[in-house]
């Protein structure tokens, strides 16, 4: 079991990917940071809360990190995840709020159980950049981080979503990312050439797969998810995919890269040019170039359909 904390701006697919890492034996979930950027701080710290206790593990702690990027203005994405965040689907207010200090509480815990720790970040990288930078050591002291950020121009579906260069975390927060690719940590990458994948997609078929199970934790994924199935004919599955990549990393096939994120203010804001390492070279990042999309949807749904 490897200690894990989730970073995330939840968010229909950061609610999978939470209850995605809350089902799954192989991570012992310490904690869950969370960040602007599907929409603001205060909605994304309260939707995690929301979340955990729903399927009662209220006993997670929530801490609430940025509520803005480094040194952009924050913009949101409520058009894809409903003005609260969270589907508009309802989902009861939580009993305990939210923590702060979500960046001490990402630097202490990583500092508390050196090497032990795994970060899963499915939003922008505001929260890591800022312990790697006020903390100095922390970069050092993660076992690993997961990222879904990105769109690295590696397989047909690369291309990005806010620009054509561009995936929404690593736009939204350019400077973060930077400074999280430029860390030295261990960093995989779960980008749109995977996540978008059309054969790893949630349909309405498989949609409906999901809402036929039982149990809370199902019961809440389809909630939240309808308010996409019923707009776009689907459900983004960006956030659970990087969850996936930590707990079976066999599903991908990963190439390490050497990534450059670029922090023009154009077309070319936010983009990943990722380019295989010279001889002898290094490279800062394993990114996803292929999923097995079909064991990916088998190991979403068998988790979800437990109690
Ligand atoms: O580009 C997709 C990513 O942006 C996902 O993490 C989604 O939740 C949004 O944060
Ligand atoms: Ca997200």
């Amino acid at each position: 079991m490897q200690k894990a904390i989730l970073d995330i701006d939840p968010g229909i697919d950061d609610a999978l990917a939470l209850i995605l890492a809350l089902s799954s034996p192989e991570l012992e979930l310490v904690g869950v940071t969370t960040v602007a950027g599907n929409t603001v701080l205060e909605k994304t710290s309260l939707n995690a809360r929301r979340i955990l206790e729903y399927v009662g593990r209220g006993g997670i702690p929530v801490y609430a990190g940025a509520s803005k990027p480094l040194a952009r203005p924050l913009s949101t994405a409520e058009h894809f995840h409903g003005s609260d965040g969270l589907g508009d689907a309802e989902i009861p207010m939580p009993q305990e709020p939210p923590r702060p200090e979500g960046i001490r509480f990402l630097a202490e815990t990583v500092k508390k159980y050196p090497r032990e720790v795994t970060v899963i970040a499915t939003g922008p990288l505001t929260n890591l950049a800022l312990a790697f930078t006020l903390y100095p050591g922390t970069a050092e002291l993660v076992k690993s981080v997961f990222i879904m950020g990105g769109a690295y121009l590696l397989t047909p579906h690369g291309h990005g979503n806010v620009t054509p260069l561009s995936e929404f975390n690593i736009y939204t927060d350019p400077e973060a990312a930077e400074i999280v690719f430029n860390s030295g940590v261990p960093l995989t990458c779960v980008g749109l050439d995977v996540t978008t994948n059309p054969s790893a997609k949630m349909d309405r078929k498989r949609y409906a797969e999901m809402n036929a199970l039982k149990g809370r934790k199902a019961e809440l994924a389809s909630k939240v998810a309808r308010y996409q199935i019923e707009r776009f004919g689907e459900v983004e599955v960006h956030d659970p995919m990087a969850v996936a990549a930590a707990l079976k990393p066999e599903l991908f096939n990963m190439v390490e890269m050497k990534v450059q994120v670029l922090r023009n203010n154009d077309a070319s804001r936010g983009a990943t040019v990722a380019v295989k390492p010279g001889e002898g070279e290094r490279g800062n990042a394993k990114v996803c170039v292929d999923v097995d999309s079909g064991e990916f949807w088998r190991l979403l749904i068998s988790r979800l359909s437990q109690p």
